[in-house]
């Protein structure tokens, strides 16, 4: 069967297709259309599809829209509470659902030839619950899903078993953990379900002390549920603007926010394994994206092992969406093998981008050892090698790199992608090496969804990637998934005597992550970047540290 997954409804749009059950590509239509999160979180906004993202999953599955067998769409709007009118949407709730009902005929529009009978709806919550179980390498596991919001909810509890999903609890709004830290959000002066991760940085910077309260407002009810009640935020910390100083009461609101979400995350998972058994857990959904409860899910949690869809996000529907539909055809379901399933170039084109461009440029004899001098020099290297990651993060495929033995790297990379200061960059790490430098989160974390602790004795040897708490939020690099950054790691440790290298997204303020050989180029010509590393060539800038 060929399932093309379209995500649209709240934000992240995106599609990916899976065909006989393996997922063949996904991408979100932020790198295309190059407007960071694709289009505005708002209710009328939901007729925007993933236009380009879809277009290029076909081209590069090499079908025609006439040979998809389904279209699975990440959100029923049959299931949408009419009295939820408010939660979210502001007087629009119906105008959403109105443009959800008529998403076959707008896919028709945005992919001509498209029959829109095969377009089918599948609920928010369970196309999460797949992309985390289905695309997870565990098979049978129990799987926690918690966002903002779905249809009429914002978390399920279940199991998969045999590929089938068994729902055991799921907790209906306008109850939410997503909405809350969201609100928080807002309230700390950050951009609503875009910025969270930025709380969850600034927590560390502050003591939960507003937790007792919290407390009171946000808790499980003991049948795999939980409540948020309004919350005035006023009574904690003053509503910060964007350009606002950060006053203690800040941080310790986001603290306060954070440990409470902890907190019922490893209620729901210790409930959801006392109900199953299971050793594995699946997380998916935008709060999966939160690292730091992540790893006191590892860490304290009831489950052997817990594995996190690299696209938590909704973007990740397109994804769990087709690979659910595949699974209720009856089709045996691949594993997902990395994240790196948006597009790549081959060296050929990869050329005539820079001919094109009259850049000077070289071909280097191994790109590995060419990046490894110049991080050794401490440069900072754009690092543009195979296909694009699919999610938020950057992992070895359109990243910024540099020396993790310098501090001041980390001010130079905020500067470079002008971002706070507080903000931390991470590590990639060799995965055997790991253990010997980081502690607590899981090894291998290959897609940066867990925080580990600095061992004490490498702290001072890694600054720039240790944050203000000693923790750092690592990616562990597979030599044999990732050859080519693992030969770079390698090499770099043979000048430097460290396995790790600073690792950040690949963009400048307020823009995508780079996606195509343009936007390299682009990203290198108005940035202070020293060296652009795409496939094999090395484009230097003048003067620089390379
Ligand atoms: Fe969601």
């Amino acid at each position: 069967m060929r399932i093309l997954g379209i995500n649209a409804v709240f934000h992240d749009p995106a599609a990916a297709i899976v065909v006989d059950g393996t997922v063949v590509a996904a991408a979100e239509e932020e790198r295309f259309s190059r407007r960071k999160h694709g289009k505005s979180p708002v209710p009328f906004s939901t007729w925007e599809l993933p236009e380009k993202a879809a277009a290029w999953c076909l081209q590069r599955a090499g079908l025609d829209v006439s040979e998809l067998d389904a279209v699975a769409y990440s959100y029923d709007p049959t299931l949408v509470d009419a009295s939820l009118d408010g939660v979210d949407a502001g007087g629009w709730e119906k105008l959403r659902t109105l443009y959800a009902r008529r998403a076959p005929e707008f896919l028709k529009t945005a992919l001509p030839g498209l029959d829109p009978g095969i377009v089918r709806f599948v609920r928010h919550h369970v196309a999460h619950a797949a992309s985390a179980a289905l695309a997870s390498p565990f098979g049978d596991c129990a799987v926690l899903t918690s966002d903002g919001r779905g249809e009429s909810e914002s978390s399920v509890l279940g199991e998969y078993r045999d590929g089938k999903f068994v729902e055991l609890a799921h907790q209906s709004l306008p109850h939410s953990l997503g909405l809350t830290y969201e609100a928080a959000t807002a309230h700390l002066g950050f951009q609503r379900s875009s910025d969270e991760y930025k709380v969850m940085a600034l927590a560390s910077y502050g003591t939960p002390r507003f937790l007792p309260e919290l407390r009171e407002l946000v808790f499980t009810t003991g049948d795999g549920g939980f409540r948020t009640a309004p919350i005035d935020w006023e009574r904690f910390a003053p509503a910060r603007s964007r350009d606002d100083e950060f006053l203690p009461e800040h941080a310790d609101l986001a603290a306060s926010v954070q440990r409470v979400t902890e907190e019922v995350l490893l209620d729901l998972a210790r409930w959801l394994h006392e109900r199953t058994g299971h050793t594995d857990l699946a997380l998916a959904g935008g709060t999966a994206l939160n690292c730091v409860a992540n790893t006191r899910l590892h860490a304290e949690g009831p489950f052997e092992r817990v594995w996190v869809q690299p696209a938590a996000g909704d973007a990740g529907t397109a994804l769990g969406a087709a690979l659910q539909l595949a699974a209720d055809f009856g089709e045996a379901v691949e594993p997902m093998g990395g994240a790196d399933l948006g597009r790549g170039w081959s060296d050929d084109e990869l050329e005539a981008w820079l001919r094109r461009a009259d850049v000077p440029y070289e071909r280097c004899a191994d790109i590995a050892e060419t990046v490894a001098d110049a991080l050794a020099d401490d440069a900072i290297v754009a690092w543009f090698q195979g296909r694009a990651e699919f999610g938020p993060r950057a992992l070895g495929h359109r990243s910024l790199l540099a020396h993790p033995g310098r501090a001041e790297n980390l001010e130079r990379l905020n500067d470079v992608k002008g971002r706070e200061q507080f903000r931390p960059v991470a590590p990639m790490v060799l995965e055997d090496r790991a253990p010997e430098l980081f502690s607590r989160g899981p090894v291998p974390s290959p897609y940066m969804l867990f925080v580990h602790d600095v061992a004490p004795q490498w702290r001072d040897r890694i600054p720039a990637v240790t944050h203000v708490d000693g923790t750092a939020r690592i990616q562990t690099v597979s030599r044999e998934d990732e050859p080519l950054v693992a030969r770079m790691l390698a090499a770099f440790e043979r000048r430097t005597g460290l396995p790790t290298v600073v690792n950040t997204s690949l963009n400048t303020a307020g823009r995508p992550m780079v996606d195509d050989p343009r936007d390299a180029l682009e990203c290198f010509g108005s940035a202070p970047v020293d060296l652009l590393a795409i496939g094999p060539f090395a484009v230097r800038r003048k003067g620089g540290a390379a």
